[in-house]
């Protein structure tokens, strides 16, 4: 705590990471609103900063740079490269350099930087906006471990901080940073399969909430690893089936079970050899799941299927799936 008294905090960018974070700095009372200065091209979301946080706002990214110790690159990716070339003349040595966007490395941000200040590399995710965001934090070139500190400090006002090489980054990107899309996505598909059930809306919505809050505090709380946990959930013995008779939503999204976490014409991996029940149930689902799509309109199953096996293969298509690279 004690690494942020008497520094000021500059953000380049008032959207929604630099909002999450200036909240939980000015929440956690480790920064006085007063020494936080943030610069956006939009007058809106420079009201909004100010409204909801009384921190001071500028449409002048220069201004920013001069008021602050630490300045936080918090634009687009796409936006980054302008914002530095308009800035980084007048960046100082002694300044801290933070960046937070995605896929822009280090490196890069340290090329526009003439008096090589340290800069650091961090990636949030969007449960920062309520505190339960986690962060990895890599160190550039001229960074030191005090540096690291510094931004550990930072991030941890709005989550979990880990420490990470910067080799390491893009796929943090990919899992943590755009991880929170895979469960929201996989919320939309439980919504979906409850209200193709019959359930009302609110009560498949308060289902789901409350089972994802659930499914994460057990893990958290458990010494058990998710692929046990969710054995306990979907082994043999277990209840697999409902005891209704409706086994429609168990066969097609239980959830992704071995059976059905494939993609529809794919061969029998070994893991799922033996299991003649649950390939029949997996056939099943598809179907089902075939009809629903088309007269729902809903794909969150359907692309679940196709997307778990293969999650570590399809990093690209995560950072499409998000907006971190907007
Ligand atoms: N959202 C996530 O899940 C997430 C997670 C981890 C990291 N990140 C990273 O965090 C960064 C910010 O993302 P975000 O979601 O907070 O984006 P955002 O809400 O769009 O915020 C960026 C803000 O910067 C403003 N801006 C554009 N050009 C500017 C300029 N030249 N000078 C000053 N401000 C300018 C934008 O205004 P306009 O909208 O008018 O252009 C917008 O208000 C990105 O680099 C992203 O990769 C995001």
């Amino acid at each position: 705590m004690t690494a942020l008294v008497g520094k000021k905090i500059g953000f380049l960018g008032a959207g929604n990471m630099a909002s999450a974070l200036i909240g939980g700095l000015t929440r956690s009372r480790l920064v006085e609103p007063a020494s936080i200065l943030a610069s956006d091209v939009d007058p809106e979301r420079r009201l909004q900063a100010t409204r909801r946080f009384g921190v001071r706002t500028t449409s002048d990214n220069r201004e920013v740079v001069k008021f602050a110790d630490i300045l936080v690159l918090a634009v687009k990716p796409g936006v980054a490269p302008k914002v530095l070339e308009e800035v980084g003349g007048a960046v100082r040595a002694d300044q801290v350099v933070i960046s937070i966007c995605a896929g822009i490395s280090a490196a890069f941000v340290e090329s526009h930087l003439a008096t090589k200040p340290p800069v650091l590399r961090v990636m949030p995710n969007t449960p920062a906006l309520v505190g339960a965001g986690v962060s990895a934090v890599a160190c550039g070139t001229h960074a030191t471990a005090e540096h690291c500190a510094l931004a550990k400090t930072i991030f941890a006002a709005v989550g979990e901080v880990v420490e990470v090489a910067e080799k390491h980054m893009d796929a943090v990107t990919a899992l943590s940073g755009s991880g929170p899309a895979y469960f929201f996505y996989l919320m939309e598909a439980l919504d979906a399969a409850g209200l193709a059930e019959g359930l009302p809306p609110g009560v498949t919505e308060k289902l789901v909430k409350q089972t994802a809050l659930g499914a994460a505090k057990l893990s958290l709380d458990s010494n058990e690893d998710p692929r046990k946990l969710r054995q306990n959930v979907t082994a043999r013995g277990a209840p697999r089936r409902p005891p209704c008779a409706s086994s429609k939503i168990t066969t097609s999204v239980t959830f992704s079970s071995r059976p059905c976490a494939r993609p529809p014409n794919a061969p029998e991996s070994s893991e799922n050899n033996g299991a003649a029940e649950g390939a029949e149930d997996n056939r099943k689902g598809r179907e089902l799941w075939g009809k629903k799509r088309h007269k729902n309109e809903t794909r969150g199953p359907s692309f679940f299927g196709f997307l778990l096996p293969g999650f570590w293969s399809h990093f690209s298509f995560l950072c499409v799936l998000c907006d971190l690279c907007g």
